[in-house]
C-alpha cells in the first residue's frame, strides 16, 4: 500500500512579478508504507518542495497542479501527529527557551495526548533511543547546551515521540560533521526498521543515500529521472543523469560547472518514469 501517490504532480512558484516558476514537474511516484525512501538529486532540483509538498506546507506563492494523494492515512493526515518533519536546522524546530525534554512531552501530549508523566517518561525514552547520553539530566537542558548532531537527534526525537506513521527528514544531516552524519542516519535507519516507520530521507550525498535507502527517487531540474530499489538505482541506473553522477561519484552539492563539465547534457532524455519502476 501506498502513503502517497502522486500523478503528474507538480508545483510552481509565482514570484513577484506574477511569473510562475515551475520547481517539480510531472511526477508519478508511490511512497510505499514502511519503505525508506532517499530522494536525491542536486541544489535546486525540487527536493524540498516535494518534501513540504507531502507534509502539506508549501509556501504560499506556490501552486500545485496534478494529483498528490495521501492515501495510506486512516484519516486526513495531521502533521506532527501522522506525518513528523525534520529539516536541516534543528534550532528552527526546537524552542530555545525550554528545556528539551519538556519540548518533546509537549508535542507527545498535543498529538497522542496522555498526562505530562506519560510525556516525560517518553521524552527520555526517545532521548535515550537517539542516543543522547545520560538521558535523564539531558531532559533537563536547554537546546544551547548541545553540540549540533545532538540538537538534531534530540528534534527528531521531538518528531518521532508522537509515534507519526510516516518522517519526511529535508537534508537533516547536511549542517553536520560527517561522523554525526552517519550516526544519525545510522539511527534512523534502525528506527525506521524498529517500527516499520516510513521514512522519506531527502539528500545530496549519495554516499549517505546508500546507507539508508530502500528505494531511491532522482530529481534532476524538478523532474524525477529515476525512482526504484536502491540496489538497482544505485548499481544499474536506467538514467543517464543517475549513471554520470554514480560515475563521477561527486557530492551533488559541488558547483555545477565542475561537475557538468564532465556529463554531457544532450544526451539526456530526461523523462519520469511509469509508476516508479523505471
Ligand atoms: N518559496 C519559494 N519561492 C520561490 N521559489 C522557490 C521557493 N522555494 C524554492 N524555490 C525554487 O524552486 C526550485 C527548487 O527548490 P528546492 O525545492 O528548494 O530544491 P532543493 O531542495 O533540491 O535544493 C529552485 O529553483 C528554488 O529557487
Ligand atoms: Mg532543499
Amino acid at each position: 500500500m501506498s502513503l502517497f501517490s502522486l500523478r503528474g504532480f507538480g508545483v510552481s512558484y509565482r514570484d513577484r512579478g506574477g511569473g510562475l516558476h515551475p520547481a517539480l514537474q510531472a511526477i508519478d511516484l508511490d511512497i510505499a508504507v514502511g519503505r525508506r525512501l532517499v530522494v536525491l538529486g542536486e541544489t535546486g532540483s525540487g527536493k524540498s518542495t516535494l518534501a513540504l509538498a507531502l507534509a502539506g506546507l508549501l509556501p504560499r506563492n506556490a501552486e500545485a497542479s496534478g494529483s498528490l494523494a495521501r492515501a495510506g492515512f486512516a484519516a486526513p493526515p495531521r502533521l506532527g501527529r501522522d506525518i513528523g518533519m525534520v529539516f536541516q536546522d534543528p534550532s528552527g524546530s526546537l524552542d530555545p527557551l525550554m528545556r528539551v525534554g519538556e519540548q518533546i512531552a509537549e508535542a507527545r501530549h498535543v498529538n497522542r495526548g496522555g498526562g505530562w508523566r506519560e510525556g516525560r517518561e517518553q521524552a527520555e525514552t526517545w532521548l535515550e533511543r537517539l542516543a543522547i547520553p545520560n538521558s535523564r539530566a539531558s531532559a533537563r537542558r536547554y537546546p544551547h547546551q548541545f553540540s549540533g548532531g545532538q540538537k538534531q537527534r534530540i528534534a527528531i526525537a521531538a518528531a518521532l515521540v508522537s509515534e507519526p506513521l510516516v518522517l519526511i527528514a529535508d537534508e537533516p544531516t547536511s549542517a553536520l560533521d560527517t561522523i554525526s552524519q552517519h550516526a544519525i542516519v545510522g539511527l534512523l535507519r534502525e528506527i525506521a526498521g524498529e517500527r516499520g516507520l516510513t521514512l522519506v530521507f531527502v539528500t545530496h550525498d549519495i554516499a549517505l543515500a546508500s546507507e539508508i535507502a530502500d528505494d531511491v527517487a532522482v530529481l534532476y531540474e524538478g523532474r524525477l529521472v529515476e525512482a526504484g530499489p536502491a540496489a538497482r538505482v544505485l548499481s544499474a541506473p536506467s538514467h543517464p543523469y543517475t549513471a554520470a553522477l554514480l560515475a563521477m561519484r561527486l557530492d551533488l552539492d559541488t558547483p555545477r560547472p565542475t561537475r557538468f563539465a564532465e556529463i554531457d547534457k544532450r544526451d539526456f532524455s530526461v523523462r519520469a518514469p511509469g509508476g516508479g519502476h523505471g
